[in-house]
């Protein structure tokens, strides 16, 4: 859908309407104004001002060394550009470690122009979720592959794959969503758990590498024109959509959204069994 044609803004409730349509919804990262209203034009419902800014735009090796005062500044350049997407900001590491702490910078984020927060984690999350909830602003718990947490996890690789920690998972997103969570992000799982707590979940959820059942998906926009750093290995559920665009880099971002309303992206070589 071109912005044009998009009657009014995308909200939480438009991802609901969707999800209960059966219709899937495309989310990529921005994180200046121009492509913010390149992608927004484009038919990609949600943007997601990420913190692996901190690896495509400033050269870092991980998402740790980025700052709330990061998040706002790039939060208030997308905000400047976005032509009726839903803006997710993440909340970067250690700015919501307490309850308090989660408030006061989910509301810098807000106040910057953010529709939705998003944390990483799991059950642990449930108290901070409900506080931000109850206080009006909307969560997206980030769950499977949590890239602040790389050292603890120990490296970039597939979530759940063992039938008890699959379990957890499930448990852990159904007492998110009891917690108020509005949306559900999973990272890096195989693809019949992507579709199992897609279906046992009432909220949306979106997937990257967790397979083609998920409500939506998402990508980061600089992989999916190719433009992955050289010190990072591309993931296997990334797909350059940059050859196949008859019009440069808005007709890639047009080829995406396309995809994935479609149910072509992703294909089977982009997900984990
Ligand atoms: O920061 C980010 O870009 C993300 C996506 C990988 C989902 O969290």
């Amino acid at each position: 859908m071109s912005a044009q044609a998009r009657k009014s803004p995308v909200s939480l409730n438009t991802l609901r309407q969707m999800k209960r349509r059966g219709e899937h919804f495309a989310s990529l990262t921005a994180y200046d104004a121009l492509f913010a209203e390149l992608i927004s034009s484009s038919g990609v419902d949600v943007l997601l001002v990420g913190d692996s800014l901190g690896m495509v735009l400033h050269g870092h090796d991980s998402t740790l060394p980025v700052t709330l005062d990061d998040m706002v500044y790039h939060m208030n350049c997308v905000r400047r550009g976005n032509k009726g997407a839903l803006i997710m900001a993440d909340l970067p590491f250690m700015s919501y470690a307490s309850e308090s702490q989660s408030l006061e910078s989910a509301a810098a984020l807000m106040r910057a122009g953010a529709h939705v927060v998003k944390l990483e984690g799991g059950a642990w999350l449930a108290e901070s979720t409900r506080l931000l909830t109850e206080r009006g602003i909307p969560v997206c718990a980030h769950m499977g592959l949590t890239p602040q947490s790389i050292n603890r996890i120990g490296g970039y690789r597939v979530q759940g794959r063992n039938p008890d920690h699959a379990q957890t998972m499930i448990d852990e997103a159904l007492i998110l969503q009891d917690s108020g969570a509005s949306i559900i992000l999973l990272e890096c799982v195989p693809v019949d758990l992507g579709q199992e707590i897609s279906e046992k979940l009432e909220v949306c959820v979106i997937g990257i590498g967790a397979g083609p059942h998920t409500d939506g998906q998402i990508m980061v926009m600089h992989d999916m024109l190719g433009l992955t750093p050289s010190s990072i290995r591309v993931p296997k559920f990334v797909k350059n959509f940059l050859p196949e665009s008859k019009d440069g880099i808005p007709g890639a971002f047009r080829a995406y959204a396309d995809a994935v309303k479609a149910g072509a992206f992703p294909a089977p070589e982009h997900c984990f069994t």
